[in-house]
């Protein structure tokens, strides 16, 4: 089933009548379409809960509309719109047995038991979680008690899964596993699902495509790939991993393409996100991964010459930042495969370069 929401919003108003009011949630549209995995993606406070209670039903909107197929749902309670949601504090009880936790929410729709059993192992075996079936959850593990709870809300056959960061709990190593078979059994009953995290890893491995929130607004819609090669705009390409802005001026433009001089040189842009990047001052979004360094005098050349100021070795990588005259922010570099690609030393006088296929353009 799709998910659509229309012009939502949200205020909150304080009792208190110090504190000023919220608005949470401003104009948000978005389509969900049927099988299709979503996240909602943006720093803390940036409205990524209150627009799931929305989708739930939970929290009512101050204005628009919640689709979910071909009917609007506002006035439906949150038990009547055939949504799950599962929560960062996963909440199975502790008192039932695994498979009494799984099967809780068929017993409550007076299914009988043998049905119960059949359905409860089935999906026990998809989830693995064989051989858990009389345990009670403080003897699993806590990736354990997370299938747990995801088996207990995709046992109902929800049309719309919800998750509100189901993983903050869990370690580091946990997490990535996790994120993983979340989005393998997502694939496999091809729920129509909306994830909320702030962690940006998670969102790339779990989504079809990512919504980036920030102050309750949506900023970009977009696959994994997009979102991190084309930003939309500054906001999006510093939430969205690590990276460099570099400051630049159009001097020509023809047939789709860019000319923008950098100061020490000049580079010609195709791939224009829009017409803005046409002319007057832009900004190269540069990720770390597409700036090459080399040694001042090499054969290569460079757009723009700087020293390294600091060098963090990380076994696969060495991460550089390199500071260039008239620049207040140093740039940084990562480097893969050190050994082969060669080391630079604190103080060396280097030059860096980038491949403008590899760089997006921003207005300025
Ligand atoms: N019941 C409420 N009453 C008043 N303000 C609220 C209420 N619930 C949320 N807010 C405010 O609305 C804004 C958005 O909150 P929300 O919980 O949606 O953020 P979030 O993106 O989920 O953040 P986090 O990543 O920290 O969970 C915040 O400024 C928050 O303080
Ligand atoms: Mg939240």
């Amino acid at each position: 089933m799709s998910v659509k929401l229309v012009d939502i919003s949200k205020v909150f108003s304080s009792s208190d009548r110090h504190e000023r009011r919220v608005v949470a949630v401003k104009g948000v549209n978005l389509e969900v379409s049927a099988g299709e995995m979503v996240t909602l993606l943006g720093p803390s406070g940036c409205g990524k809960t209150t627009t799931l209670r929305i989708v739930s039903g939970f929290e009512p909107p101050t204005t628009g509309e919640v689709w979910i197929d071909n009917e609007m749902v506002n006035a439906l309670p949150p038990n009547k719109r055939d949504t799950s949601m599962v929560f960062q504090s996963y909440a199975i009880f502790p008192h039932l047995t695994v498979s009494q936790n799984i099967g809780f929410g068929l017993e409550l729709k007076g299914w009988k038991p043998a049905r119960i059993r059949a359905e409860v192992e089935k999906i026990m075996s998809v989830m693995d979680l064989r051989d858990m079936f009389n345990r009670r959850p403080d003897q699993l593990s806590g990736g354990q008690q997370q299938r747990v709870a995801l088996a207990r809300a995709i046992i109902n056959k929800p049309s719309v899964l919800l998750f509100d960061e189901p993983l903050s709990n869990l370690d580091a190593k946990l997490r990535e596993l996790m994120r993983l078979e979340i989005r393998r059994i997502q694939q496999t009953f091809r729920i129509t699902s909306i994830y909320v995290t702030h962690d940006q890893a998670e969102a790339m491995t779990v989504s079809d495509r990512i919504v980036v929130m920030n102050d309750g607004e949506i900023m970009q819609v977009g696959a994994p790939f997009e979102i991190y090669s084309r930003p939309a705009n500054r906001f999006v390409a510093d939430f969205i991993g690590r990276v460099n802005f570099i400051e630049g001026t159009a001097v020509g433009a023809r047939d789709g393409e860019t000319i923008v001089d950098f100061g020490a040189g000049s580079k010609t842009f195709s791939n224009l996100p829009d017409d803005r990047t046409r002319d007057g001052n832009l900004i190269a979004v540069v990720r770390p991964e597409s700036l090459q360094i080399s040694r001042s005098g090499s054969a290569t050349g460079g757009l723009l010459e700087g020293r390294i100021a600091k060098s963090v070795y990380l076994g696969p990588t060495v991460e550089y930042e390199v500071e260039i005259e008239g620049r207040s922010r140093p740039l940084l570099a990562v480097v893969y495969n050190p050994i082969e690609a060669g080391f630079f030393s604190a103080g060396e006088r280097v030059v860096v370069d980038f491949n403008p296929a590899a760089a997006h353009l921003l207005p300025g």
